[in-house]
């Protein structure tokens, strides 16, 4: 008996299995006339049956009848089990679909984060790999420490990336500078204030939040009046820039405060770095941390962070050992020490080849032109978005140019617009979170992402999309718009030029 018939037999009817299978009893009779269950079917046919009829039996019956083609090998092998080279029991465990290499799409990505990255950083990560202790490596690692320090305006010497994404990099502060017991006041004004919060108990620090409306800004006032009711407050955390809604705080502000009370700063860069200023010296920040896929337009996965001396005198006086091995200041600082390295993980060498070359790319364009290159392209996207009816989440004051942030228009489904972007013109923004879920669009203008081509496709594909949906938006405006604040941009740069000349 082949597949088919055991399923109707093991089922009674072919009407059954067609149930059991959720489709259409044609298909099940066609199963039964050509004699097999087609491939993709075989691990559903395992689940329904219980493991009567196996996987590996449906792949190899259909691969019998159909072949699946593969170039190296020859006509009369078996693809799936026992008839290719290994051992049945190591085949077993082959993946039940045919693979073939990834390829993903030319996609624009203009949403909150990962960016495009550039040609140069991606070549620069194809490169042959060498050793983490390599001496050519080495020196690579003592550039990317000063680039670092460039990007961050400090001269900190503990500035390197933390191999892991941002959530790493926030850890990384946490757990070294929170003992068990310590107070911790959290400012809270989005998604991330919220995960700050959420280390902090997970260290054994005992927090005290200030929450805020999501979309204002921390109010320096609040923190102010929070920490004389807190005297003995050992640290005081903030997102610089709330991704979840565009919303920039007054960091050289809130770390001033938080001085005046003899606390310590955490402070989240991770939207902020590179694409407004984080000027963590002149501010006095103790402790910052950021992510490699945002302004500074790099393969997510490293997280550069920096601590003041402060904070390393800190951490070294602590009685308790740090909670965390992998991120404990003193055994990462032998690594990325600048005399003498001893392994204490196997660093992701390729992709801190390519954070190299992403901040060699911002040293060349210098600091400040790419902040003025974020602000030069929000304007013409918000100009857009606003020539069309959209309307920003965050007060002027406290945009962050990078992050835009517009509420969803009545009666529009959000994801269906989002979806059809992706669909028809690949091009990626994103969408609300938590209590903003639905509610509102996040368009990245971040590091290489942040060009005038970005920007004008994605005011004529939204506007296209939204014109199709029935909105009264008239194709073309949000671009027009956009065009003239270039323009006008343009033309008082040149002014400027030869005023300074
Ligand atoms: C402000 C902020 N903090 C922290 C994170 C966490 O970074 P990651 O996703 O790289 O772990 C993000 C990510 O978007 C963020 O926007």
């Amino acid at each position: 008996m082949n597949c088919a018939e055991r399923l109707v037999a093991l089922f009674g009817s072919q009407a059954e299995v067609a149930r059991r299978f959720k489709l259409d009893r044609a298909v099940v009779s066609h199963w039964v006339k050509v004699g097999y269950v087609p491939a993709r079917w075989a691990m559903e046919v395992e689940s329904v049956t219980e493991g009567q009829i196996l996987a590996l039996e449906v792949l190899n019956e259909a691969n019998n009848r159909r072949p699946v083609r593969v170039k190296s090998r020859g006509e009369d092998d078996t693809f799936f089990g026992s008839a290719t080279p290994g051992s049945d029991t190591m085949n077993s465990f082959a993946p039940a679909k045919r693979i073939h290499s990834f390829h993903p799409p030319q996609r624009t990505l203009m949403g909150p984060g990962p960016t495009e990255i550039h040609p140069r950083v991606l070549t620069t990560m194809s490169q042959p790999a060498i050793g983490y202790l390599d001496p050519v490596f080495v020196e690579m690692m003592e550039e990317l420490k000063s680039l670092l320090r460039y990007v961050y305006q400090t001269k900190n010497p503990l500035t390197f990336p933390v191999s892991g994404p941002g959530s790493v990099g926030m850890e990384y502060c946490f757990v070294n500078m929170v003992s068990p017991g310590d107070k911790v006041v959290v400012c809270i004004n989005g998604v991330f204030g919220g995960r700050m919060l959420e280390n902090v108990i997970r260290c054994g620090g005992t927090p005290v939040v200030i929450e805020h409306e999501w979309g204002t800004p921390v109010d320096p006032q609040r923190l102010e009046d929070t920490l004389k009711a807190n005297p003995d407050t050992k640290i005081v955390a903030f997102v610089h820039a709330e991704t979840s809604t565009g919303c920039l705080s007054d960091a050289k502000t809130l770390v001033e405060v938080a001085h005046r009370h003899g606390a310590l700063t955490i402070v989240d860069a991770v939207t902020s770095l590179a694409g407004v200023p984080v000027l963590v010296d002149e501010w006095g920040i103790d402790a910052v941390y950021s992510a490699s896929q945002k302004c500074l337009s790099c393969t997510p996965g490293l997280s550069p962070v920096s601590f003041n001396e402060r904070v390393v005198e800190a951490v070294k006086a602590r009685k308790d050992k740090v909670h965390s091995w992998f991120m404990d200041m003193n055994l990462l600082a032998s690594y990325w020490g600048a005399t003498t390295r001893t392994y204490h993980h196997t660093a992701p060498t390729n992709s801190l080849f390519a954070l190299h070359e992403a901040l060699l790319l911002i040293r060349e364009e210098t600091l400040e032109d790419c902040w003025a290159r974020h602000q030069r392209h929000h304007v013409a996207l918000k100009t857009g978005l606003e020539a069309i009816g959209l309307q920003f989440l965050v007060k002027e004051e406290n945009q962050i140019p990078q992050m835009n942030a517009v509420r969803v228009p009545e009666g529009v489904n959000e994801a269906e617009v989002r979806k059809r972007l992706l669909n028809e013109f690949n091009l990626e923004i994103g969408a609300g979170l938590g209590p903003l879920a639905g509610k509102i669009w996040r368009f990245g203008t971040m590091g290489y992402s942040c060009r005038p081509e970005n920007v004008m496709l994605s005011l004529s594909a939204l506007g296209s999309v939204l014109s199709d949906m029935g909105l009264p938006v008239h194709v073309g405006d949000a671009e027009a718009a956009a065009h003239h604040a270039y323009a006008q941009m343009h033309a008082q740069a040149a002014q400027q030029k030869k005023r300074a000349a």
